[in-house]
């Protein structure tokens, strides 16, 4: 089944066009990756899928519903939730905190009842720890919940912002390279918690420059070049893909 449509998505900032008019779709339970050079308009797609951008033209369908336009907050309570491209950590806070940071998004209770301390709000504080708890392990970290997020190192700071994204239990899973500025082994540990993650039910889609990280978890990758589609395929096809190579494959592989 299709759990995302994309459709003739346009977005223009000022002069810069930065996509062209780009359409696919994600099909419920895959990894896509999302490759092409700098400044080909990646991050640009996930953020107007994610609601934070709103698309020139084109539109966006979840589960079949028309979602263009939608503010993010609204996208991540549907299930949509991503990570950035610049990790996002609080880095005094410990990691528990950063991971509940996220959590707002679930949270109910209004402003009145936190100021005078209502059951409901201790209950959903709890609701909270638990689940940022259950994040933690899935991502390996649940035993450092109570370290500074500073002290983690860089790998681990990646595994945090995930985890947050995930506190909302999203049905797809965006993530700008989320290998960016990891180190071999650090990146193979990714690659392992992205298919995890996979086994759990998540879609989820992956920029990222790796391409051995791409090749191996990816079940379909799109490849973008100035804002258009070029290629959108299984590993092997985008591979050996004449234009691919040319556009960006040449100088990665
Ligand atoms: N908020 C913005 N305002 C103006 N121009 C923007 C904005 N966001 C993106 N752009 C431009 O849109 C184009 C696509 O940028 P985008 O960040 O989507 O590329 P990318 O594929 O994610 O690149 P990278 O691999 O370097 O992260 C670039 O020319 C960029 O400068
Ligand atoms: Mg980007």
């Amino acid at each position: 089944m299709e759990l995302l449509e994309v459709r003739g998505l346009v977005k223009h900032f000022n002069g810069v066009r930065a996509l062209k008019g780009i359409s696919f779709s994600l099909r419920e339970g895959e990894i896509l990756g999302m490759i092409g050079p700098n400044g080909a308009g990646k991050t640009t797609l996930v953020n107007i899928v994610s609601g934070i951008y709103r698309p020139t033209s084109g539109d966006v369908f979840f589960q079949g519903e028309r979602v263009t336009g939608k503010p993010s907050h609204a996208m991540a309570r549907m299930g949509v939730a991503r990570t950035f491209q610049h990790i996002q950590i609080f880095p005094e806070m410990t990691v528990l905190e950063n991971v509940m940071a996220g959590y707002h998004i679930r949270g109910s209770s209004g402003v009145i009842p936190c100021l005078f301390h209502f059951p409901s709000v201790r209950r959903e504080e709890e609701g909270a720890v638990k689940r940022a708890l259950e994040v933690l392990d899935l991502v390996g970290l649940r035993d450092k919940a109570k370290w500074p997020a500073f002290a983690l190192p860089y790998g681990d700071q990646k595994k945090v912002v995930i985890a947050r994204a995930l506190s909302g239990n999203p049905k797809i899973l965006m993530l700008d390279e989320p290998a960016g500025g990891l180190n071999e082994m650090e990146t193979q540990e990714m690659g392992e918690l992205l298919e995890e993650l996979r086994r759990l039910g998540i879609t989820l889609v992956l920029i990222e420059h790796d391409m051995t990280l791409v090749m191996d978890v990816c079940h379909r990758i799109l490849v973008i070049h100035h804002g258009r589609r070029i290629a959108l395929g299984d590993p092997q096809g985008v591979r050996r893909d004449p234009q691919v190579i040319h556009a960006y494959l040449g100088e990665n592989v």
